[in-house]
């Protein structure tokens, strides 16, 4: 089985992370992105990655090559000359996508976050019969994303409304979808989404599925968004009793830090942090709460950080970010 990861877009969003590096790199919970996404389609037996890419291509062509024979699966790149969109790459890599068994293959969206539930994906998708399956999820501000109207028994989708301007529903497109291949025969290689051409014909052809996705979800584009989403992804470590979450007097609430990083002295964490960093902090009333610290960052003593995301080689001498 194979998967295409949709990698592009500038992340103008979440600059100036992505100034550097492009989003599905930045770290989650101490490892990049994109890194959770290829590790739960390698468990369900998926063979082969398909980065579609229009933007940094070095970084990841550098990360690929890092991570390929580390993580024991086929991890290919679909180059973009232009930006393509979110259909548009499909059709780039159409002959990568199919397979001679025909079998259908996982798209995602670069920039989710979620348990990535994608056996019980497979399952639904056999189930129903039809061309696509896509995973929605419930939010309380359905407008930035694509909404989706679907019949509640057999999940047969009725509408696709990408980034509606009045109220449609409040399910919504979680950006992770398994497709026949029959589907790629429906985009043509040009600029084009799937959200706004793709799905509303699918659905209009009654061949489009709708699962409701279990557990916490998150897109991460937006800086707030990229702070919840690590909370979220903490706590359901903490409910499924996680070894990888820090203890001590020194920690508070969920606290994820990694091996890499340098503690001196009597800092405290938490609760709700992420920490990859080189940190050099001293002094008893140094705290780091809810913030996400990238590699190489370094704060020293006195200093008192909350709700912030540090960058990479920064030097955080000392004072407070709030
Ligand atoms: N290769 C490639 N080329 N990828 C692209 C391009 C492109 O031209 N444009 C965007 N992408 C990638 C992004 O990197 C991201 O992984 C994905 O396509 C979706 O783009 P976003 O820019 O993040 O879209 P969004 O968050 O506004 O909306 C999408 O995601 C929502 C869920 O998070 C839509 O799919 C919505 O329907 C959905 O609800
Ligand atoms: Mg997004």
């Amino acid at each position: 089985m194979k998967a295409l990861i949709l990698v592009g877009g500038f992340g103008t969003r979440l600059r100036p992370l992505t100034l550097t590096v492009p989003k599905p790199l930045i770290d989650l919970g101490n490892k990049p992105m994109i890194l959770h996404q290829i590790e739960a389609l390698k468990s369900i037996g998926v063979t082969e990655v398909i980065l579609a890419i229009n933007y940094q291509p070095e970084a990841m062509a550098r990360f690929l090559n890092d991570s390929e024979s580390k993580l024991g699966i086929k991890i290919t790149c679909s180059q973009e000359t232009e930006p393509l969109g979110t259909a548009g790459p499909l059709a780039l890599a159409k002959d990568k996508l199919i397979d001679e068994s025909g079998s259908p293959f996982f798209v995602l969206n670069s920039d989710v976050i979620c348990e990535f539930p994608l056996e019980k994906m497979i399952k639904f998708h056999k189930a129903h019969g039809g061309e696509a399956s896509l995973m929605v999820t419930k939010v309380d501000e359905p407008s930035k994303y694509g909404v989706v109207v679907m019949e509640e028994t057999t999940g047969k989708v009725e509408r696709f409304v990408e980034k509606p301007k009045t109220f449609v529903g409040n399910k919504i497109n979680a950006g992770i979808y398994l497709l026949n291949p029959s589907v790629l025969d429906r985009i043509e290689l040009r600029p084009t989404s799937i959200e706004r051409e793709v799905f509303p014909n699918i659905a209009a052809d009654r061949k489009l599925y709708a699962m409701v996705l279990t557990g916490f979800w998150m897109d991460i584009g937006l800086p707030r968004d990229y702070i919840t989403g690590l909370e979220l992804y903490l706590e359901a470590l903490r409910n499924k009793g996680s070894s990888k979450l820090s203890s001590g007097s020194h920690i508070r609430g969920n606290v994820l830090i990694d091996e890499s990083a340098v503690i001196e002295g009597g800092c405290v964490f938490g609760p709700r942090c992420g920490n990859r960093t080189r940190m050099r902090s001293r002094g008893r009333s140094d705290t780091l709460a809810r913030p996400l610290c990238n590699a190489r960052a370094r704060i020293n003593k006195h200093a008192r950080i909350s709700n912030r995301i540090i960058g990479w080689n920064k030097d955080k001498r000392s004072g407070s970010l709030h």
